[in-house]
């Protein structure tokens, strides 16, 4: 049986550092707002901006949301981010993806200050991330290191395998292993032989979006799980894209989902939101 990596549990221990954190900037008399941008009524895109709103409030950090209709306009956005740059009591700005589809969303990412960029996905911040500068992460591949550095796992010298190459995951995610001196593969839909790469893996990190998708025969005996998947199976259950039943007999440690990287992912946001405070010093 699998250990099982708590991400909820590790969340709640970072959230009371962070809380003590942001009370000592309070003494400063330094506040830090967060401003979420979300275009249109995307029901899961709610959710997630409910929860970071949720989890800003717990730590003491201010969160300005701004609901704007699905027919706002590329002009109209890049308005609105412009305003959030040159606003010097906002100190992170957070437009939720996914955007409709009229908005060119590299567009509007690349209109964020870097330096208010809390998501990490403005391209000098991802290149400061490749290069090994210092700079704001993106949420879900640092939620996933530091979810490993508290459980005691050692990523150097591992052989870690990432199914999923988008730029919020995949591709930041191996960047961030490499840092830590893992040997890293990533796979994606037209690899060959995919069962065969992944069951190589020390590490595995499941991004596909596809619910149960790895089953036991695509790990390795005594592997590391993480499931970065949100999905609902056949019963409109929550589940990851690893099937956990399955997986967690063969796996050394595995975290579940929901419960796992979720959690993280928005507690790796609050990190940001104080760095960003640093950044702008
Ligand atoms: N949509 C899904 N994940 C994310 C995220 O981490 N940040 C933003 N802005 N949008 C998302």
């Amino acid at each position: 049986m699998a250990k099982i990596i708590d991400g909820k549990a590790i969340s709640a221990e970072i959230k009371e550092e962070l809380k003590q954190k942001v009370a000592q900037y309070k003494n400063q008399g330094i506040d830090i707002t967060l401003a979420v941008v979300k275009v249109g009524d995307d029901p899961a895109s709610a959710v997630y901006v409910r929860n970071k709103e949720k989890a800003c409030a717990y730590i003491g950090i201010q969160s300005r949301t701004l609901s704007l209709p699905k027919e706002t306009t590329e002009e109209e956005l890049l308005a609105v981010v412009q305003k959030l740059n040159e606003d010097k009591t906002v100190n992170g700005i957070l437009v939720q993806l996914p955007l409709p589809e009229h908005i060119d969303e590299n567009k509007i990412l690349l209109a964020i200050d870097s330096k208010k960029d809390v998501d990490g996905f403005h391209p000098v911040n991802v290149g400061k991330m490749v290069i090994g500068e210092p700079s704001f992460l993106p949420c879900t591949p640092a939620g996933i290191i530091e979810m490993l550095r508290r459980s005691n796992i050692d990523i150097e010298g591992k052989e870690c395998v990432i199914i999923g190459r988008s730029n919020i995951v995949g591709k930041p995610m191996a960047i961030l292993m490499l840092r830590e001196n893992a040997t890293v593969t990533i796979t994606h839909s037209r690899t060959k032989n995919l069962k065969n790469v992944t069951a190589k893996a020390d590490i595995l990190i499941a991004a596909i979006g596809k619910a149960k998708f790895v089953t036991a025969d695509y790990v390795k005996e005594g592997a590391v799980v993480i499931d970065v998947g949100m999905n609902r199976d056949a019963e409109g259950k929550l589940c990851g894209d690893v099937d956990f039943e399955q997986v967690e007999k063969k796996a050394s440690a595995i975290t579940p989902a929901p419960g796992g990287v979720g959690p993280m992912t928005v507690t790796m946001l609050l990190v940001n939101c104080l760095r960003s405070v640093e950044l702008q010093k």
